[in-house]
């Protein structure tokens, strides 16, 4: 089984707490969802593999540690992804980026994929697959299928607030990949919504309702 790890820093959660208010506005969620981004993509690129390598200091010749060049890509699923690149970008700012936008027919269930544009070789990248909420886990296991499909496989899905229900079906579908949240609330509601949670995370970043 993946790892399941809730980045509950104190800084993540203080900002956290600013955006589920429900009168923090555009602006302000906006930035404050990527400097989360960007805090947890600390914690998420712990495990990047290192090399070393020979330099001179002003004093000496020293051989020390250079990360190996284990290409990433971030995944924002869309659209509610796409709010936190920016701050993993801040960290790891030669990342590729790849859309996936994805829904389910209504009709027959099978998932459509309407939009999916990755780097060449997703095969050779460690994927960061971003989107703020996992609620159900429909869209998460949808986008890593849609990825495992392309050859992906060093997958790891990264949001802000998680439903317990949405952990265990996403963990049921891909034992394989690590899950980083920054919160894990309490339930899905019968809207499908996350309590407490923010709301809805694409309407907020984007100003629509
Ligand atoms: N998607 C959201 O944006 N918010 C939720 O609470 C659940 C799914």
């Amino acid at each position: 089984m993946g790892k399941f790890q809730v980045i509950d820093h104190p800084l993540i959660q203080h900002k956290l707490t600013i955006i589920r208010d429900k009168d923090c506005g555009t602006k302000v969620f906006r930035e404050v969802v990527n400097e989360i981004a960007m805090l947890m993509a600390y914690e998420v690129s712990r495990d990047m593999p290192l090399e070393d390598v020979v330099i001179e200091t002003p004093i000496c010749e020293t051989t020390q540690k250079t990360l190996s060049g284990k290409k990433v890509a971030i995944v924002p699923i869309l659209r509610a992804g796409i709010g936190m690149v920016d701050g993993i970008l801040e960290l790891i700012p030669a990342a590729k980026v790849g859309h996936i936008g994805l829904y389910r027919d209504h009709d027959t269930l099978e998932p459509v994929e309407y939009f999916v544009k990755m780097p060449e070789d997703i095969d050779a990248r460690q994927l960061f697959v971003v989107d703020p909420m996992l609620a159900t886990g429909g869209s998460a296991i949808m986008a890593i299928d849609a990825l495992k499909a392309r050859g992906g496989s060093n997958i790891k899905f990264v949001c802000l607030v998680a439903a317990p229900e949405g952990v265990k079906a996403l963990q049921e579908a891909h034992p394989d990949i690590d899950i980083y949240t920054a919160a894990l609330d309490e339930y899905l509601d019968k809207d499908g919504y996350i309590v407490p949670g923010l709301g809805d995370a694409g309407d907020r970043l984007f100003g629509t309702k």
